[in-house]
């Protein structure tokens, strides 16, 4: 966004601003207290903590469930994270405290942290200098660094800074541009195929330096307190579900927020939403959401509508609705400074809206001009809040954008978000200032999951943010490389231990060729969330819009509907583990080193590796399997190793794991694939009811055929009839309760559910 675009006041505020920022952040600057930990005076332990003494000082280790070690300095600020539970703890041994998984001792000047197995797990210290608390680590030569939230940068961070601090990126940005508008304290460590995390409960301003000041050390730094980490250790599918106890797990999100989205800045009025639904249902595409960006307001008013553009929310919603389209509205941060305005008027009285340390209120301009902010850290505003998103509810509105949620600040200078002198419940806003848009999306989660699952879009947010909102990667640039970095930088999202993410797809700030925008849809099919969004006065992307290549863009919607019952399982999975649904390909084996490297393939789910096309004009590309078989989606054709895979422009080489069962919608009946694998099969179908009404449906089958259909739960799933599809081997009977069973193109189908049957292989 340029300044220019808003005119003179615009100007005159945000130079106003930055006066006023610049002012109060210097005479209510902020020194670091706090002092060297200073010379080691001991170790021992008390009721089962490790307390290891220095000259100012004294940390506290305290071990938990789930091999989860908190390392406490210095207090702080309290992070919104959840209680653990402790386990046996520490006792000593020599000069060591010795836990049944893990030692402390100390030398030098460093911590060491071993493992049972007598391995270092960890060897390092935290100094206080230039401003700055450090927590400073050892690295191997050969260990990867990978998470911090979301960053521009390659899959592997070694050699990165890497800044934490949300930030608005202006409009635009491309591959190395840092920091973003999420970041994320939270960083793994692997050598050798082992791993390490860490995750520093901080939400201050702070560094990364992922081995870049010193080749052979991590140092993490903050410029305020606490300095407070947890290590987890264990493999991958331990470490996850651990990081989930302490940040909360993913919510369960409605299913209809796993179809297609479409968005653009902006559909401006109600005759161009009704144009293009008609488009979708005329073109036969499904269209789960449509989005309404700023213009839909009135002078950009949180909850508000512009009612000459809309006049009538509520039945066009309905008019959405009849073909399953749900309507989201952004709501932004700043409440638009306006004696007469409710929700200003209400906010002031109420005294809610975020302060200078000498009481005077905050104003700073965004979208609408001079703008104050509610302090989200506080209960009685999130509250209030809440409140408000009522009356878009009642207006059919389903589903909500929180944008500009670092906060962004229209600046004339500096730094463009929010004075870090501003006091928040919680204290200064410098201090937590990653948490703002975490707090304004569990304001608006904690109303809006009271009647049902809600849908929050955000941008900011900090470790944990799946447990209330979605994200998306902001404004990114059209181009194929950007294309690249957004399944980098989404890999990276996801080992920082979220689940619910995507990006613009087609890039934000551009018109893309139709080669381009195909490809970029393509990766789309596969990501959580799967939105087309552009900036104003790019080229229009509906499906029907883009000529020649309209067709596979209507086919590759249709895929992802396709996959909705496989991505509602894995959805479900990562909702009850904190596993997020999209991974490194390395996730299927950490041991296998030349996964370790790869960073333009991704597991989507437990069971299906998506190798997107992302150069220009490619027709084919490689793909480095991880260990098996796996089948390709289009033929069953069977690959594993290294292989060039053709892929024209219809074509999203995906492959299905061997062993693995994927239920898939079938022109609204449901197919069980199976992938046969002489190791045996397995894989799950959730259902539910939208509710707590559900059905989790386990298929097993032994390599000799024996087939078992467990059920959890109660809900009567949409499908009736059932179809078993075998892949990669002939079936020649199937017996179900003694019955023969009819066998057609290798399938079967099941009019009631049964328990158990024998299917006969043609080997
Ligand atoms: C910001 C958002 C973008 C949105 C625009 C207008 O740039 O990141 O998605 O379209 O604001 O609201």
């Amino acid at each position: 966004m340029k300044i220019s675009e808003f005119g003179e006041d615009i100007m005159k505020d945000s130079f106003s601003y930055s006066l006023n920022r610049d002012l109060y952040d210097s005479k209510y600057r902020k020194e670091n207290d706090v002092n060297d930990p200073g010379k080691f005076a001991g170790i021992s332990v008390d009721k089962g903590s490790v307390v290891v003494s220095f000259e100012n000082a004294s940390l506290k280790v305290k071990e938990y469930e789930g091999n989860i070690y908190e390392f406490t300095w210095f207090e702080g600020p309290a992070m919104p994270l959840e209680s653990l539970q402790e386990s046996e703890g520490f006792h000593m041994e020599a000069d060591r405290a010795v836990s049944s998984r893990i030692s402390i001792s100390f030398a030098d000047r460093d911590i060491i942290v071993t493992g049972s197995d007598g391995k270092e797990i960890e060897r390092g210290h935290v100094e206080v200098s230039g401003g700055y608390i450090k927590h400073i680590t050892s690295l191997n030569g050969w260990d990867r660094l990978f998470g911090s939230g979301e960053r521009a940068f390659s899959l592997n961070l070694r050699g990165q800074v890497c800044r934490l601090w949300n930030h608005d990126a202006n409009g635009s940005y491309g591959p190395d541009s840092d920091p973003l508008y999420l970041n994320i304290p939270v960083i793994l460590q692997e050598g050798n195929g082992k791993f390490v995390m860490r995750f520093y409960a901080n939400a201050g301003d702070g560094y990364i330096d992922a081995g870049y000041s010193s080749e052979d050390h991590m140092m993490v730094s903050f410029r305020s307190l606490p300095m407070k980490y947890y290590i987890i250790i264990g493999n991958l599918n331990d470490i996850y579900p651990s990081l989930s106890r302490i940040t909360g797990r993913p919510y369960m999100p409605p299913e209809w927020a796993l179809g297609f989205q479409q968005s653009r800045y902006s559909y401006m009025n109600d005759e161009e939403v009704r144009r293009v639904i008609d488009g979708f249902r005329k073109n036969g595409i499904p269209l789960s959401a449509l989005y309404l960006d700023i213009d839909y307001m009135d002078g950009y008013r949180d909850f508000t509508f512009n009612s000459k553009a809309f006049p009538d929310m509520k039945s066009l919603a309905a008019y959405a609705s009849e073909y399953g389209t749900h309507i989201i509205t952004i709501i932004e941060p700043g409440v638009k400074f306006d004696p007469g305005y409710r929700i200003y008027e209400e906010a002031l009285k109420n005294r809610f809206f975020i302060k200078y340390p000498d009481g005077n209120t905050l104003y700073a301009p965004v979208w609408a001009g001079m703008s104050a902010f509610p302090d989200f850290s506080r209960p009685d505003v999130s509250s209030w809040w809440g409140l408000q998103y009522d009356y878009m509810l009642e207006s059919g509105i389903s589903g909500f954008w929180h944008d500009m949620n670092e906060p962004a600040i229209f600046t004339g200078w500096g730094d463009n978000t929010m004075a870090e002198s501003a006091v928040q419940a919680d204290g200064r806003h410098g201090d937590i200032h990653n948490l703002f848009g975490y707090y304004m999306a569990r304001a608006a989660f904690d109303h809006l999951s009271q009647g049902s699952r809600p849908f929050i879009l955000s941008r900011s947010g900090w470790a944990g943010i799946s447990r209330y909102a979605w994200i998306w990667t902001g404004d990114t640039e059209t181009s194929w490389k950007e294309l690249k970095q957004n399944l980098i930088t989404i890999l990276n999202l996801s080992m920082s231990g979220i689940s619910y993410t995507g990006c613009d797809v087609g890039g934000f700030t551009g018109s893309p060729t139709g080669d381009l925008f195909i490809r970029w849809l393509q990766m789309g099919v596969f990501l959580p969330l799967f939105r087309v969004h552009s900036s104003k006065n790019t080229g229009r992307r509906e499906p029907w819009e883009l000529g020649k290549y309209s067709g596979v863009a209507a086919e590759t919607i249709r895929l992802r509907y396709r996959l909705l019952p496989y991505i509602y399982t894995e959805t479900y999975k990562s909702h009850m583990t904190g596993i997020p649904i999209v991974r490194p390909a390395f996730w299927a084996d950490p041991s296998d080193s030349k996964l370790l490297d790869i960073d333009d393939e991704m597991m989507f789910g437990n069971s299906i590796l998506v190798a997107p096309v992302m150069g220009k004009g490619m027709n084919s590309r490689d793909v480095v399997f991880p260990p098996g078989k796996w089948y390709d989606f289009y033929d069953d054709h069977l690959f594993s190793g290294k292989c060039e895979i053709s892929a024209g422009l219809e074509k999203i080489p995906f492959f299905m794991a061997e062993g693995s069962i994927i239920p898939v919608d079938e022109d609204g009946k449901i197919a069980i694939n199976i992938y046969y694998s002489d190791h045996g099969m397995k894989g799950e179908f959730y259902s539910d009811n939208s509710g707590s009404d559900y059905l989790l449906e386990e298929f097993s089958i032994s390599a000799d055929g024996d087939m078992r259909w467990g059920r959890e739960g109660t809900y009567e799933s949409r499908y009736r009839e059932y179809r078993f599809r075998l892949h990669g081997i002939a079936l020649s009977s199937v017996n179900i309760n003694g019955q023969e069973v009819p066998v057609n193109e290798n399938s079967f189908s099941a009019g009631e559910k049964f328990e158990s049957a024998k299917l006969v292989f043609q080997k």
